[in-house]
Formats: C-alpha cells, sequence, structure tokens
C-alpha cells in the first residue's frame, strides 16, 4: 500500500452483499474508497454517499474499470457467479489488464475452484456442485465454469493477486478475522461456514499481507467448531 497518502482501493461489484461490507471495513480504516456496480444498483450503496466515489456500469466493462481502478493501491473484486455470458471472467481479465502495475489483486469465489487439483471434496459438496451446475446453466441462471475460468486466468498472472474461496456463508455479528488453508478437506475447514462480514473482513485484510500474495485460501469462521477444534484460535 502506498505511504504517506491514504491508501485507494477499488471496489469491483461494491453493491452485493460482500461488496456493502467491504466498502464499509475500507471506509472504517481509512482507505479512500471507488466502487463500481451496476448502474441499477447505485442507490444500494446510498448510505456510503459523500464518502465513496462510484462508477457506475457493467463490472466486465474494460472502459469502466479502466477509469475505477486508475491510481489506486489495490482492488477487491467480487467475481459474480450469476448469469451464463462469462461476467467473471470478463470482470477478472479487466482487472488483471488495468489495474496499476504493482498494485494488490483480491478476488472472490467459492470453495469449488481448486488452484491444484488438492482440494478433497466431500460426497455431499460434489453433488450439490454438480447437480447445482447443471440446473443452474440449464435455467441461464448462473454458469459455475465462468468462475473457474476467471480464476485460472488469475493463477496464469503475474500480479500480485490473492484469490479468496469463500465457505458457504451466513449474516451475523463479526467472529473475527477468519482462518484459512490451502486446501478444502483440511479439517480445520469442516464447519463449512463463514459469516459474510468476516469474509469481507479477509479480503481487505489481505491488502497489507503479503504472506497471502499468490494464494487462494480457503477461509472458515474463526469461532466454528472445526476452527476451534484444530487449534487454529485460542479458544
Ligand atoms: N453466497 C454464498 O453462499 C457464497 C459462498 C461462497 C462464496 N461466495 C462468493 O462470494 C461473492 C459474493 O457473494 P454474495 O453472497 O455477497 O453475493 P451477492 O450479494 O449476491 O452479490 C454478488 C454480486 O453479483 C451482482 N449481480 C447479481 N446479479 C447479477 C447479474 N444478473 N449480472 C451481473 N451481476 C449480478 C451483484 O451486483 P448488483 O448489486 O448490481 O445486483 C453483486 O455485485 C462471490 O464471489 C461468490 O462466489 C458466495
Amino acid at each position: 500500500m502506498g505511504v504517506g497518502k491514504k491508501p485507494r482501493v477499488c471496489v469491483v461489484g461494491a453493491s452485493g452483499k460482500l461488496g456493502r461490507y467491504m466498502v464499509g471495513h475500507l471506509l472504517g480504516r481509512g482507505y479512500e474508497v471507488v466502487g463500481v456496480c451496476r448502474e441499477q444498483s447505485v442507490g444500494k450503496l446510498a448510505a456510503f454517499e459523500g464518502s465513496m466515489t462510484v462508477v457506475p456500469g457493467a463490472t466486465d466493462d474494460r472502459e469502466v474499470i479502466g477509469r475505477a481502478v486508475a491510481g489506486c493501491d489495490g482492488v477487491l473484486t467480487v467475481l459474480v457467479p450469476w448469469g451464463v455470458r462469462q461476467y467473471a471472467t470478463g470482470t477478472a481479465q479487466a482487472v488483471l489488464d488495468l489495474a496499476p502495475p504493482g498494485a494488490r489483486l483480491v478476488f472472490s469465489c467459492g470453495w469449488h475452484i481448486s488452484r491444484d487439483g488438492k482440494d478433497v471434496y466431500g460426497p455431499l459438496f460434489r453433488a450439490a456442485l454438480a447437480v447445482g451446475g447443471v440446473l443452474a446453466r440449464w435455467a441461464r441462471f448462473a454458469d459455475l465454469r465462468d468462475q473457474v475460468e476467471a480464476c485460472r486466468r488469475i493463477f496464469a498472472s503475474d500480479t500480485r493477486w490473492t484469490v479468496v474461496r469463500g465457505s458457504a456463508l451466513e449474516e451475523g455479528e463479526s467472529q473475527g478475522l477468519p482462518v484459512w488453508s490451502r486446501h478444502v478437506g483440511d479439517p480445520v475447514l469442516r464447519s463449512n461456514r463463514t459469516r459474510r462480514t468476516d469474509f469481507a473482513l479477509f479480503m481487505v485484510a489481505a491488502l497489507t499481507d503479503d504472506a497471502l500474495v499468490r494464494e487462494a485460501p480457503a477461509i472458515v469462521g474463526r469461532r466454528t467448531p472445526s476452527a476451534l477444534a484444530h487449534g487454529a484460535v485460542d479458544g
């Protein structure tokens, strides 16, 4: 992050649930915030009016992203799972291509993304993914292959990226910074639950955590039974 000036961070997909939590955490930590969201969703950022800059537009529009990330020290990107027109891939590529050299790039996705094929998924997770994936594509509601391709491009890039892989999410008070593991299947992750506000917290904390550069941490809530049982945090 830049020294001597207020670091500037762009949130791509700022109006969604995760996006708004990230904006809140960033503002609370003194960052200057630029948010990109679809034109019809600008009203969802009303609570932050006057404290952030909003760039309306599709997050896969290269002109929109180019304007929004200019001068940014970091970019937090929601890889949107919805739609069947490669929206997440277009968003990721635009951020990779247009963010200033050296900027910290942090992307969100789910556990189903695997960087090295060493993640171990339970039968229920695999079945839900297979059936859900087919149904979502059939209904033209979502295409999980889009997030897979988006992440393949991120993993291949020589930027300073982190891909944060979220477990199942829930609302509720913060439990603190989630714990993480390189691989799904690690017992510490077994609870498969993270508060959405804490997913956002992890994304923001990754901006200044160089140990996470070119890592794809899979996260789980800090106070979940699996995190506590496996000694990831003090009881
Ligand atoms: N939900 C989960 O249980 C879960 C689990 C693991 C990981 N994740 C990851 O968490 C991140 C966000 O999750 P979330 O629950 O906070 O999602 P969310 O609130 O539904 O927001 C996701 C984003 O999708 C956009 N969006 C919705 N419909 C769209 C469409 N048809 N075309 C283009 N954009 C559209 C929203 O923009 P608008 O504000 O403009 O609608 C928003 O920026 C994603 O990276 C996801 O992969 C989620």
